[in-house]
């Protein structure tokens, strides 16, 4: 028999070590041979633990399961799908309602396979995309990338072939890939799930771009609070060396390709690309000014591709399965899925991918089921701590770049974060100010010091002093950061405080 309990870690902060210890107990306590397969997480974190037992109509599940449950729900015939009377019992986990609303393509694998094994990799189709590409020429592979459709994860949600393109084109013996896994979005954590769940598919992602664009050395900036996952993503690079999927000679191919992991040391800053691209050199991550961009002149001056995590993870569904089954999926310019991350106070948070034109509102109330604490849901604030706060009349939104903008909005990185009726968005703008305060890299003025004017300001308007006059002075220092800042960082700090403020003067004494 097959148990997997997930070694993602979310899963283990609520126990899942414990209690895969605890299956293995019982099964040998009552005789029975089981396999306890440590596979990454479905994404649906309010069941975890979530046990799953294989059986001939697929994977029954069980969950959120505590240690002590264990020899209950084996005694109860948990270890052949049994035990539908227990509270933990869920049935069939393709069946169930959040898992049937997705469609997983670059979450394909998460939660299927082992993570630590190669041969799971392969036995699921993996490789498929890269043996795909290694058929075609490097133009034919950017091109099939550009008619997909796909767009940067990271946040920007720039055309990624259009990018590898550019790269492609450049004059260089020398080429690198980096791949941006610097998550610091506040409420995102879909790149640490699938790095934690399917490393593999990463690999084969940047290895297709590495052939694509002519990169012989890959690096991937993994955030130091990702324990599990830099820990996950060295064990899958180990194996795919000794399997000849990276290193000299790919797959027979000729293609040589090398990837290392660079570990960061906790500033947000570094996940903005060109401070990223400091950092993997070894120097302070400040944000370096725009034109030239990484395509042209990045990683120690040469062509680079920097993408992010899921950016990369979905390259190899785009090119196994073609581009035109990918830009099947979505709606207007922002084609196929996107893997969205509900959190805060939400009764179900987790992971789901869907295609782009979901509504805000169905992510929100239908899947995640409103607020955990049971009160209304006021706010969400999409794309990460520079993202815009919506109210709930603006729940109607569909997901889509190019709605959010013309809603003053962004999709970002994908991560939503609930706030019940309970929340004080003066206190959130403030939070905005403090955070760029505290992240800002310091090298403009407009950010540097505007974040620190704009935390003062806040306070004086919180407090009731001169209201009008300091609400006409915030405006025109979200105007300043916003057109005079270097990078992202001051430049869409006013987006949050802007949106607090009009969709919610009232907590600013209006
Ligand atoms: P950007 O719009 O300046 O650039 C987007 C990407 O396109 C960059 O990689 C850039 O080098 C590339 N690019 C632009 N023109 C190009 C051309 N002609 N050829 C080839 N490549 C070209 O945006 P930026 O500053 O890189 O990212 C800002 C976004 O980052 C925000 O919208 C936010 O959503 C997101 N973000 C994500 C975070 C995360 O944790 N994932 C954290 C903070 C912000
Ligand atoms: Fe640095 Fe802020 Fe300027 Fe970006 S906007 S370059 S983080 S000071």
């Amino acid at each position: 028999v097959r148990v997997f309990v997930p070694r993602d870690a979310a899963a283990r902060s609520v126990g899942a070590d414990e209690v895969a210890e605890r299956v293995a107990a019982a099964a040998t306590a009552n005789g029975v041979a089981v396999e306890v397969v440590r596979n990454g997480s479905r994404g649906m974190l309010w069941l975890e633990p979530l046990v799953e037992v294989e059986t001939l109509e697929g994977r029954v599940g069980y969950g959120p399961v505590a240690p002590e449950d264990i020899d209950g729900l084996v005694a109860a015939g948990m270890l052949t799908g049994g035990g539908r009377s227990e509270g933990a019992y869920l049935g069939l986990v393709e069946e169930l309602p959040w898992m049937r609303r997705q469609q997983r393509l670059t979450f394909a694998r998460v939660g299927v396979i082992d993570p630590r094994s190669a041969d799971d990799h392969a036995q699921y189709e993996g490789n498929a995309g890269l043996k795909q590409a290694l058929a075609m020429t490097p133009s034919e592979v950017v091109e099939e990338v550009v008619s997909s459709g796909l767009r940067g994860r990271g946040g920007a949600g720039f055309p990624t072939g259009i990018k590898w393109r550019t790269v492609l084109a450049a004059e260089s013996e020398l080429k690198f890939v980096c791949c941006n896994a610097d998550e610091g979005d506040s409420g995102t954590f879909a790149d640490r799930m699938l790095i934690e769940g399917d490393p593999f598919t990463l690999i084969e992602g940047m290895t297709i771009a590495a052939y694509a664009v002519g990169a012989t050395e890959g690096y991937v900036y993994l955030r130091s609070e990702y324990p599990d996952a830099i820990e996950a993503l060295n064990a899958a690079i180990v194996a795919a060396r000794s399997r000849g999927w990276l290193g000299e000679n790919i797959l027979d191919s000729g293609l040589d390709f090398d990837l290392h992991v660079r570990v960061g040391a906790g500033a947000y800053i570094c996940g903005e690309e060109t401070s990223m691209l400091e950092s993997l050199e070894g120097k302070r991550g400040m944000v370096r000014a725009k034109p030239p961009i990484p395509a042209l002149e990045g990683l120690f001056g040469r062509p680079t591709v920097v993408n992010n995590v899921l950016s990369l993870a979905t390259i190899p569904t785009i090119l196994a399965n073609g581009a035109p089954a990918y830009a099947a999926y979505g709606m207007g310019r922002s084609l196929g899925t996107n893997v969205f991350q509900l959190g805060g106070n939400v009764a179900r948070g987790g992971i789901v991918e869907t295609a782009f034109g979901i509504t805000l509102g169905e992510l929100v109330n239908e899947l995640g089921g409103g607020a955990a604490s049971g009160r209304a849901v006021r706010a969400v604030q999409v794309g990460g701590p520079l993202g815009a706060y919506l109210p709930v009349e603006q729940f109607d939104l569909p997901m889509d770049y190019e709605a959010f903008a013309a809603a003053g909005a962004m999709v970002g990185h994908g991560g939503i974060v609930v706030f019940d009726e309970t929340v004080d968005m003066s206190a959130m703008a403030r939070f905005a100010f403090e955070f760029c305060a505290e992240e800002s890299c310091g090298k403009c003025t407009p950010c540097r010091v505007g974040a620190v004017r704009g935390v003062e300001t806040i306070d004086r308007i919180r407090n009731g002093e001169d209201r009008k006059k300091n609400l006409v002075l915030l405006d025109d220092l979200c105007d300043l950061m916003t057109d005079g800042s270097l990078c992202a960082m001051g430049g869409l700090t006013p987006l949050p405080v802007r949106s607090a403020v009009r969709h919610f003067g009232k907590d600013f004494g209006e």
